[in-house]
């Protein structure tokens, strides 16, 4: 096949008034891309010769956000000439003059058209040798799109806008999708003749149609049974619909590549999540950013991991990360905040109410339950008891802790740092480590318990305690809780 030449124009000169958003459109965001970054990706997967996007308003902030997702595009602005044709005709004058292939027309609001489908478009329009070739549909409800008007025998005549429309036009259930291939030529010269006069006082792209046909192009509108293709996103309510649709398009595909997902409805898959097979996600789980997942994995329920990386046989529960590496087979949660630059190692367990933050955790090191662990180094093998906090802020600076391997750190023990608690090693129970401990010995700085006998009857009288206490302590009085044990 010869190689083919073709352009795709990306329309983001419009103000989205709708949305009612400081926020331009085209930078919310779905699927943890704002929808011109959707589009742009579409765009790219055409490979084509180039990348226009036309803008106005809030053109810097737009232009910054095109310009960083896909650094080749090349912006237009839009003159004062309002209308979508308007917007074609000063992209397509970016063109070299030479170019003589197809222009793909996209929109900025309409972020799930893919890249099959406009494969499919362009093919048609190249073998029908058209000049004009639309992506349509048919819709029960049309209200406020451009009808496609045909003839008897079902050839195109033309678009109409609805606010332009008669009552039988309005009839008309095919609708334009404001999707396009025109070849560059006749879509320039039909540009150049189309005025604004017309209910909107716009320099309508739709009438490119009837333009076409009156100078002998042909033009064709072939119809998608998948109207989610042609989606706008006008208002948030319609954002979070194609949001929703998207994410099911998301888990849906990953099911098909072998992932167990039990709730597609509660479980949102960000695009650039990786997942593999025979992992399972349970219900309340959002996979964010550039997240990827081994297989055999357990994520969730109720886990949120944003740019995460984990092991193969993974197990996280009720928990949430961020930027954060999971060996296999480790064992998180339920109940743990893992914050950036934690990693813990093969099987290791950062286990119910533990947070952690830049913490490298060994093989085999477990973090079970109620700690803070953060700027540490643990080895392998290693245990924290219960309740341990590493004090790493001494209020100016931020200080290292450096845990060896096959060491035990006694329930609810303070390791204040910079310390080094080196390999095997003991901590008591209790204890505030504020020197380094050297190998093979156990730390301790609890002072002696002493039991100052009488104390509660004494400072304590009259309490339940007091009683408890004089219960225990008299053996005359039958049924007294002294039995022995
Ligand atoms: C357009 C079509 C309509 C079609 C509908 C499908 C025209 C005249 N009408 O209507 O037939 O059914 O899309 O969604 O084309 N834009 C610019 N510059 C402008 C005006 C718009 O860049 O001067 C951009 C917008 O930002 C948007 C896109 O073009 O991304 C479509 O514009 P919009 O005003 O939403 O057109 P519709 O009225 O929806
Ligand atoms: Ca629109």
């Amino acid at each position: 096949m010869a190689e083919r030449s073709l352009a795709v124009v990306i329309l983001a000169a419009g103000q989205g008034t709708r949305m009612k958003s400081a926020l331009p459109k085209v930078l919310h965001r779905i699927g943890g891309r704002s929808l011109i970054a959707h589009v742009l990706d579409t765009a790219a997967g055409l490979s084509p010769n180039s990348v226009i996007a036309v803008v106005r308003h809030e053109r810097e902030r737009v232009s910054e956000a095109i310009l960083e997702h896909a650094p080749d595009t090349v912006i237009v602005d839009q003159d004062e000439v309002p209308g979508t044709g308007r917007a074609v005709e000063q992209a397509i004058a970016a063109l070299p003059d030479d170019f003589d292939g197809s222009v793909v027309v996209l929109s900025g609001d309409v972020p799930l058209i893919d890249v099959p489908t406009l494969e499919r478009l362009v093919r048609g329009h190249l073998d029908g040798g058209r000049a004009m070739t639309m992506l349509s549909a048919i819709f029960s409800n049309p209200t406020g799109l451009g009808r496609i008007l045909r003839d008897a025998d079902g050839a195109v005549t033309g678009i109409v806008e609805e606010k332009d429309a008669t009552e039988s036009q309005r009839r008309v259930t095919e609708i334009n999708g404001g999707i396009y291939v025109f070849a560059r030529r006749a879509l320039q010269a039909a540009l150049a003749e189309i005025d604004t006069n017309n209910a909107q006082g716009e320099k309508y792209l739709t009438d490119a149609a009837a333009r076409i046909l009156a100078s002998g192009g042909g033009v064709e509108a072939v119809a998608t049974d998948d109207p989610w293709l042609i989606a706008g996103v006008n208002d948030r309510a319609q954002l979070a619909e194609a949001g929703r649709e998207l994410n099911a398009r998301i888990v849906r595909e990953h099911q098909r590549n072998g992932v167990s997902i039990q709730d597609p409805a509660t479980t949102w898959i960000e695009a650039d999540v990786s997942i593999g097979a025979d992992t399972e996600i349970l219900p309340g789980t959002f996979l964010q950013g550039a997240t990827t997942i081994a297989g055999g994995a357990s994520i969730g329920p109720d886990t949120t991991l944003v740019d995460c990386e984990v092991g193969e046989g993974a197990r996280i529960r009720r928990s949430e990360a961020t930027l954060a590496v999971f060996g296999d087979r480790v064992d998180v949660g339920p109940f743990a905040y893992i914050r950036p630059g934690t990693e813990l190692g093969v099987a290791g367990k950062i286990g119910a109410f533990v947070e952690t933050k830049n913490a490298k955790v060994g093989d085999g090191s477990k973090i079970p339950h109620l700690s803070y662990i953060g700027d540490a180094t643990i080895g392998t093998g290693s245990n924290v008891g219960a309740g341990t906090i590493v004090a790493n802020y001494d209020g100016v600076n931020k200080h290292q802790a450096v845990i060896g391997d096959a060491v035990r750190i006694g329930s609810k023990n303070v390791l204040i740092s910079p310390v080094t608690i080196e390999d095997g090693t003991y901590t008591a129970a209790g204890t505030v480590v504020r020197k380094n401990v050297p190998s093979g010995s156990l730390a301790l700085n609890v002072a002696p318990q002493r039991n100052i006998e009488g104390w509660v009857t004494e400072h304590r009288p009259g309490t339940s305690t007091a009683e408890a206490a004089l219960r225990a302590q008299d053996v005359d009085t039958p049924g007294a809780a002294n039995g022995g044990n």
